[in-house]
């Protein structure tokens, strides 16, 4: 379902009350709860939004959808972003599960992230992707070196290094099959541009990374605002 907005900041509410919702719920049934939230600069919002909102934080793992393979000192960290906008006030009490180790490249420390995540209990509560203007979404670049890997429905590694074409730093994401198991996925842009990036992406045969996603999973929420 499509949910449009005027704004980034009627959006934020609204996205932040609904994942707020899905979160609590998890943690009546099963007491926790599991989230995955993507990074670039259309969540920021969301993330104060969501640090707000009254739910036992401390029940709630946060982790990343994908990150850059740089320490969280350096601005294009998405573990930056989640500690500096969303790991505060309510949310302080929230354990968070970075994606990066230090090691110089992802394949050095793959078996390592793939360790946590081994250690977190799946699926995953809630979901939050992005998607770029290029129609990628969590690392999934078109072109990108491990993209028919990282959307093959069958791959059991849950995580893989990734590199975008170009002189992007390399990445480590979740793969597809992952994102698809989540109980809640949502799709989270903003812009006119994004809109008909999204717009091509719905047309059926589209080999958009993002058209994985949406031909996928019916019941994806998308939130949009120009
Ligand atoms: C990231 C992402 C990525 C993001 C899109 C949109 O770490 O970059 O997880 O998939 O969601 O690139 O980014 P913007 O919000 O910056 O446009």
């Amino acid at each position: 379902a499509l949910h449009a907005f005027d704004g980034g900041e009627a959006l934020a509410k609204a996205l932040s009350a609904s994942i707020a919702g899905k979160l609590r719920e998890a943690i009546d049934a099963r007491g926790e709860a599991l989230i995955a939230v993507s990074g670039g600069s259309t969540p920021k919002r969301l993330f104060e939004a969501l640090s707000n909102e009254t739910l036992d934080w401390s029940r709630v793992t946060v982790t990343l959808v994908d990150e850059r393979w740089v320490p969280d000192s350096d601005e294009r960290s998405n573990a930056r972003l989640v500690e500096s906008l969303l790991l505060q006030y309510k949310a302080a009490d929230a354990e968070f599960m970075p994606l990066y180790v230090e090691t110089p490249t992802p394949e050095a420390g793959i078996g390592e992230v793939r360790a946590r995540v081994a250690a977190l209990k799946q699926p995953f509560d809630v979901i939050v992707l992005g998607m770029g203007p290029d129609g990628h979404t969590a690392s999934f670049f078109p072109g990108g070196d491990r993209l028919s890997e990282a959307l093959d429905v069958s791959n059991t590694a849950l995580v893989l290094p990734m590199r975008a074409p170009g002189a992007g730093e390399p990445r480590i994401t979740f793969t597809l099959p992952v994102l698809l198991q989540a109980r809640s996925l949502y799709l989270h842009i903003q812009g006119n541009d994004k809109r008909d990036v999204l717009a091509q992406a719905e047309q059926p045969g589209s080999t958009l990374p993002v058209a994985s996603v949406l031909q996928a999973k019916r019941s994806l929420d998308i939130y949009w605002c120009p």
